[in-house]
């Protein structure tokens, strides 16, 4: 499942843990201000520092370690909580993130990473009181359980339909293969997302 992230992001996890890992070894023989000076870039932290963000079209001024991922500046910095915390470890898909149209893992990236970079959550859907098509789909099609997974689905599902407005079945299943779902809503998720796609949800 963790596959797909990597190739709509072109940033995995298993690339993120190789660069610090990488990272971290070199640290430790020549330091890391050494380290980033034989790379030819300006080191930055440990400590905090200032970052721009922007979050659903807002601009968001705040210091963060570098370390910071999107998540935990989200959830922890400025109170969006709406993308969760389940496996913090780049494999379930609870807490997507839509960053210049594709989706990502914002457990598994860094929030200074994404400077300059179009960040969607899903606090940014709805217009209003209005809930976005997709949204509205998962509750005619009843796609929840717990809802814990939900706010990653839905992000998938409004991104894959940004690509595709009319998405086959084979892509629906391919843009959600990066969610998982410990309540098995995944039949009426894909429906919801197919019916969306119809403009069934919208009439
Ligand atoms: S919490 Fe990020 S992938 Fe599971
Ligand atoms: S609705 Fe419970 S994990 Fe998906």
């Amino acid at each position: 499942m963790a596959s797909k992230k990597k190739s709509e992001s072109g940033f995995s996890r298993r690339t993120f843990l190789k660069t610090v890992g990488a990272s971290g070894v070199a640290a430790g023989v020549l330091g890391s201000g050494r380290v980033a000076e034989a790379q030819g870039v300006n080191a930055v932290g440990p400590g905090a520092v200032p970052i721009r963000l922007t979050i659903n079209g807002t601009v968001h001024r705040l210091e963060v370690e570098p370390r910071v991922t999107l998540l935990d500046a989200l959830r922890d910095r400025l109170n969006h909580t709406g993308l969760k915390r389940v496996c913090d470890r780049g494999s379930c898909g609870a807490c997507t993130a839509i960053v210049d149209g594709r989706t990502i893992y914002s457990c598994s990236t860094l929030a200074i990473e994404l400077q300059g970079k179009d960040v969607r959550t899903i606090e940014g859907l709805t217009e209003g009181t209005v809930l976005h098509p997709v949204q509205q789909a998962f509750v005619k099609h009843d796609g929840t359980m717990c809802g814990f997974c939900t706010p990653g689905f839905v992000m998938s599902a409004a991104a894959l339909l940004e690509r595709y407005p009319k998405p086959t079945v084979e892509q629906a299943r391919e843009a959600l293969d990066g969610n998982i779902c410990r309540c098995g809503t995944y039949t009426k998720v894909l429906q919801a997302v197919l019916d969306t796609g119809k403009g069934v949800s919208r009439g």
